[in-house]
């Protein structure tokens, strides 16, 4: 285990190396942000976000939670969507799952999980969406990973439902909306490449929060 009094060892250690490599390096971060990704992952302490991207502090801004669930009726991911989209104007939008996730793996145990319960409904309504697909897997395993592929998909779709990303895409062309799994036994990240443009125009018939009738405007405008 690592000692709580180490941390700050280690943190002092990150200060000198970052500052070796360049002497500006916390004034330039102290100035302000503007990262072009907006990263919506689990919690899970084997997937860290900006690692996994190579990516610097500055360069994407993190919203985690359990099992990377987009809930509408969620404050705390709708404002940092919100947040994100319209102040960082971000460029993409970012929906990680893991396989090997346990918010998922309890999701397909029938059980009382307490204060989960609300929680977990929401995988489990991914499974309910996708049922006639996911029982046709007979693997245990191939099943759960292909749920946890499923829930980013389901959870990808709910960021593209958003008012914000609708009108900011109709507007400026971006954000665009991507869904990955990050595989924990090989470090890789796969992009599921879900069709951004076609769900959102597969949803407009009623989830259209641009005030612009869709039909009469095929050009975006
Ligand atoms: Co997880």
């Amino acid at each position: 285990m690592v000692t709580y009094e180490q941390i700050f060892e280690n943190n002092k250690k990150w200060v000198a190396e970052m500052t070796a490599r360049d002497a500006d390096f916390f004034e330039k971060l102290s100035r302000d942000q503007t990262p072009d990704y907006l990263y919506i992952g689990c919690s899970d302490s084997r997937v860290p976000a900006n690692e996994i991207m190579g990516l610097e502090p500055g360069d994407v801004f993190v919203h985690r939670n359990v099992a990377n669930l987009v809930n509408n009726t969620d404050l705390n991911v709708m404002s940092v969507i919100n947040f994100a989209v319209k102040h960082l104007d971000v460029k993409h939008i970012i929906v990680c799952g893991h396989y090997d996730c346990g918010g998922v793996k309890a999701a397909m145990i029938p059980k009382d999980m307490g204060i989960l319960n609300p929680w977990l409904r929401t995988i489990r309504d991914v499974y309910r969406m996708h049922a006639t697909e996911l029982d046709a897997i007979t693997d245990e395993r191939l099943r759960y990973n292909r749920l946890v592929e499923l829930n980013v998909k389901e959870q990808a779709i709910n960021v593209i439902k958003t008012a914000s990303v609708q009108k900011h895409y109709k507007k400026k062309g971006f954000p665009i909306v991507h869904g990955w799994v990050f595989d924990l036994h090989t470090g890789i990240l796969i992009d599921l490449e879900i069709n951004f443009k076609s769900i959102l125009k597969d949803i407009q018939k009623i989830y259209n929060l641009t005030g612009i009738d869709s039909e009469h405007n095929e050009d975006g405008e």
